[in-house]
């Protein structure tokens, strides 16, 4: 079984959902307390031993790479006045380690991941949607890794779902059951409640093996008109194995505004330095 090191970040995505603040801005640098979420994804990833990160960017979304690249004027500066370096810190890589290709029309999330194919090559990786906030100890990829350890193949990250929401998600038809570890049968992306198989519900993160990349190549567009990540799983079900881990920790969905403020609040109140005046405010106005 090949270990695993390379992430794949999809970033190329509109964000129409949380418009105007995406008009000019990536939806992954949106800000939760202080980090923009694809700073939160990047950590998440190296906590489980990532060492190539790779992002699926598209236009105008230069910011991403900027953000970790070296800062030399800001560098300089605050060097010069005296100022530490240290919040710098998760930002900076080794020469390499950080690597883009570009998904030049938005047409879905396997069509961006089929973009990266080059770089993944023939290793298994990771996938991780940078909005999908994911806060857990260990992190929800480590979470991953250690079941990957275990079973190999490919492994979605699922989170009980709402039956009247499972429009929204890619959804699980369960087979056998070990603690957090559920073996996948089968995959329906975004059923309406009365169809849906089961309430487990694909979330932002995935080990896949590099078999999909041909598939993807192939399937053509899926629901919504995008061609998806989840056809593309689907048709390597009872080929290889294939498992969903349940996530111990909390998922913010940072999307669209109304799960973007709860994530800031979530992350803000659990935050020794700003938590305490953030939690006597929402006192005072409760
Ligand atoms: P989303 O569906 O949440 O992102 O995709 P979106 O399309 O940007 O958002 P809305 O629905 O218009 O508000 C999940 C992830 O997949 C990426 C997005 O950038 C996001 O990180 N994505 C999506 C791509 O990279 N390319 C695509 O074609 C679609």
């Amino acid at each position: 079984m090949k270990p695993l090191r390379k992430a794949v970040f999809p970033v190329a995505g509109l964000g129409t959902r949380i418009l105007p603040a995406t008009k000019a801005m990536p939806k992954e640098m949106l800000t939760i307390v202080d980090k923009p979420l694809i700073q939160y994804a990047v950590e998440e990833a190296r906590e489980a031993g990532i060492e190539q990160f790779i992002f699926v960017n598209g236009r105008g979304k230069g910011a991403l790479e900027d953000h970790f690249d070296i800062g030399y004027e800001l560098e300089a500066t605050m060097t010069a006045r005296g100022k530490s370096l240290a919040p710098l810190e998760g930002t900076r890589f080794p020469p390499g380690a950080v690597m883009s290709v570009r998904q030049q029309s938005p047409l879905g999330l396997g069509h961006a991941v089929w973009c990266a194919r080059a770089i993944v090559g023939d290793e298994p990786f990771a996938v991780l949607l940078p909005d999908d906030l994911m806060v857990g100890r260990p992190g929800c990829l480590a979470q991953m890794v250690e079941a990957y350890n275990k079973v190999g193949g490919n492994i979605v990250c699922a989170q009980d779902v709402p039956r009247a929401r499972t429009a929204s998600y890619g959804i699980i038809t369960p087979g056998a059951q070990h603690g957090a570890l559920t073996e996948v049968r089968g995959l329906v992306e975004k059923p309406k409640p009365e169809e849906a198989p089961s309430t487990l519900g694909i979330v932002g993160r995935y080990i896949l093996q590099p078999g999909i990349m041909p598939i993807l190549e192939t399937i053509g567009k899926g629901a919504g008109g995008e061609i998806q990540l989840t056809d593309g799983m689907a048709a390597l079900i009872g080929k290889q194995p294939f498992h969903a881990v349940t996530f111990d920790g909390d998922r913010h969905d940072c999307g669209d505004a109304k799960g973007f403020v709860i994530a800031n609040l979530a992350l803000a109140l659990a935050r020794d330095d700003v938590g305490p005046a953030v939690r006597a405010h929402l006192e005072s106005i409760a």
